[in-house]
């Protein structure tokens, strides 16, 4: 059984949906949910699913090693960033190399990098007057949004759709795709 690991900083309604997803799989299945905010939703979607979390802070995060011990206790094999906004270290990607896969809400590298996170990149895509926007999943490197694009979809962003539109848009491709992106990639692993 492959253990993954998701890490989100806010609601983790992506991290609802993988984790459903794998549940009734004896391939892989979600065993830690990890946030960088003790306020975060996605601790008590974690709960609700009876799913271990734990919280770490951006220093510690940063350093790593505290982290790295405990995904290697978990025998945690791969890491799932669903709307987690803290760049990953280096020594993080060391440990899991090629074994870090992200999502984020636009076409990259349109719309990514530095401060480019959930609503702001919505309000971005139709502030230029774009007639697509989408999903890019993605391997991580130490650059924000920067690695090894595996998978994109893309949705029609209409001239009279708001950032809310394009929001509940990606959204509904990132429930539709990252589940079964992400068993593809483990796949790849084997
Ligand atoms: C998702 O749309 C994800 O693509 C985006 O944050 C949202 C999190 O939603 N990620 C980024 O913007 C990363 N740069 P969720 O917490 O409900 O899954």
């Amino acid at each position: 059984m492959k253990r993954i690991a998701i890490f989100a900083s806010g609601s983790g309604s992506n991290a609802e949906n993988i984790a459903n997803y794998f549940s009734e799989s004896d391939y892989a299945q979600v065993s830690l949910i990890v946030a960088n905010n003790p306020n975060a939703y996605v601790l008590e979607r974690a709960k609700k699913l009876d799913i271990e979390s734990i919280v770490i802070n951006k220093a510690q995060f940063m350093e790593a090693d505290g982290l790295i011990a405990e995904l290697q206790k978990r025998e945690i094999d791969f890491i799932v960033l669903a709307g987690f906004l803290l760049l990953v270290p280096q020594k993080l990607i060391d440990a899991y190399p090629g074994r870090i896969v992200n999502i984020h809400p636009a076409l990259l590298p349109k719309y990514g990098g530095k401060g480019m996170y959930g609503d702001r990149v919505h309000e971005a895509v139709v502030a230029a007057g774009e007639k697509e926007s989408g999903i890019t999943i993605h391997l991580i490197d130490c650059d924000y949004d920067k690695g090894t694009t595996f998978f994109q979809a893309t949705c029609p962003v209409l001239p009279e759709d708001t950032p809310h539109d394009v929001a509940t848009k990606v959204h509904a491709l990132e429930y539709e795709h990252f589940p079964h992106v992400i068993e593809e990639i483990l796949h790849t692993l084997d």
